[in-house]
């Protein structure tokens, strides 16, 4: 039985703590909440900041806002507690990793929340990929396309720029994309908010070249209530409608796949022969329980020094200086840009 703790009992935490209490293998120690309202219904201890905390506990999970992930990491680290800590994993690349060297020198783990990895479906992609299915990948396109509520935004952290859905969300997308293709070397982006015209992106195109020279695009948007984007496509998130929806498409050399049907597109020599798609015989199911719940096995599996991170805060820290450099080149480029300045009206 692992004893886990949770910080922040808001939108992700809570679903953390409902995973935590279900997961046989885990306990829920305590709970670290500023706003104690939020935690009284989980009937466990609860504490205002992370050095209240008196109970025993192996791990944490830290589902606080990003700008609080390092110097929270670092402080657990000292307490001896592995830590599964969301996404982004802090909101500076300098943050990430002194959260790294803290974990290295208590020798305890930090295990990223880019949960999408532990998606039977993207472990089969990436076999489908490793086993020359469409020969060499040459390119790659993500769609994310959301109408996030008003409410999401009023009155917390994610009012202002902190809540652009680059650093909230593209970064699960860039994360997927290094997952499968390796490191990027070449970013560029521009973006708008058109449609709330706050001092945040809400629409963005981002380009992405790779160290083994494939190039990809991600859009998206979290003013636009479209049909593609993993957590529709895959169903895997209670608070996102599902559409099943093909939301990531591959080419290369020998022909194509789309993600999450894994539909596989091959049989053409040269344009004048039309590939033809076929379903991955070995599809796995969509799974029953949702990648949250494969991380946090993981995460017991790591506290039990059984495996490795599948994600630590090192390789989490290049996803979020792809993503970071991603929001300064919009920003750089003008972002806000209000409806009138578009239309130059
Ligand atoms: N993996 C995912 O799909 C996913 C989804 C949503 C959010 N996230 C990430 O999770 C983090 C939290 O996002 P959210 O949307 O749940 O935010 P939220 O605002 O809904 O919840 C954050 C909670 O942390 C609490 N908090 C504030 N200061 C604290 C402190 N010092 N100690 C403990 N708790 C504190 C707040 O009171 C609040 O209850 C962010 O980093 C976000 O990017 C990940």
């Amino acid at each position: 039985m692992k004893r886990v703790i949770v910080a922040g009992a808001g939108l992700i935490g809570t679903r953390h703590i409902a995973e935590v209490e279900r997961n046989a293998s885990c306990l829920l120690a305590a709970i670290v909440e500023p706003e104690a309202h939020r935690a009284a219904q989980f009937g466990v201890p609860v504490f205002a900041s992370i050095e209240d905390v008196t109970a025993d506990a192996d791990g944490i999970i830290l589902a606080t806002p990003t700008r609080l992930h390092s110097s929270q990491a670092i402080a657990c680290a000292r307490r001896g507690w592995d830590v599964l800590v969301e996404k982004p994993v802090a909101d500076t690349v300098a943050a990430a990793t002194a959260m790294d060297a803290a974990a290295r020198s208590a020798g305890t783990s930090i295990l990223v929340g880019h949960h999408r990895r532990h998606h039977p479906r993207v472990a089969r992609l990436r076999e489908l990929l490793d086993a020359g299915e469409i020969g060499e990948p040459l390119l790659a396109t993500a769609l994310w396309t959301v109408r996030k509520p008003d409410d999401y935004f009023a009155g917390n952290w994610r009012s202002g720029s902190d809540g652009s859905p680059v650093l909230i969300n593209a970064v699960h997308d860039i994360d997927l994309l290094r997952h499968l293709f390796g490191e990027v070397i070449l970013v560029s982006a521009c973006g708008s908010n058109l449609v709330r015209g706050s001092d945040r992106v809400e629409t963005a195109a981002i380009m992405l070249q790779f160290e083994n020279g494939m190039v990809a695009t991600v859009v998206l948007s979290d003013a636009s209530p479209g049909p593609w984007g993993f957590e529709s496509g895959t169903g895997e998130n209670p608070n996102i409608g599902s559409t099943g929806q093909d939301m990531l498409f591959i080419s290369g050399t020998l022909g194509a796949v789309s993600f999450p049907s894994l539909t596989l597109w091959t049989g053409s020599s040269d344009w004048s022969q039309a590939p033809r798609p076929k379903i991955d015989a070995e599809i796995p199911a969509m799974p029953e329980d949702t990648p949250l719940q494969r991380q946090l096995a993981h995460f017991v599996a790591v506290m039990n020094r059984e495996a490795e991170p599948l994600i630590n805060a090192a390789d989490a820290a290049r996803t979020l200086a792809v993503t970071l450099d991603v929001e300064a080149q919009i920003k750089a480029r003008g972002v806000p840009v209000s409806r009138n300045a578009a239309t130059g009206s």
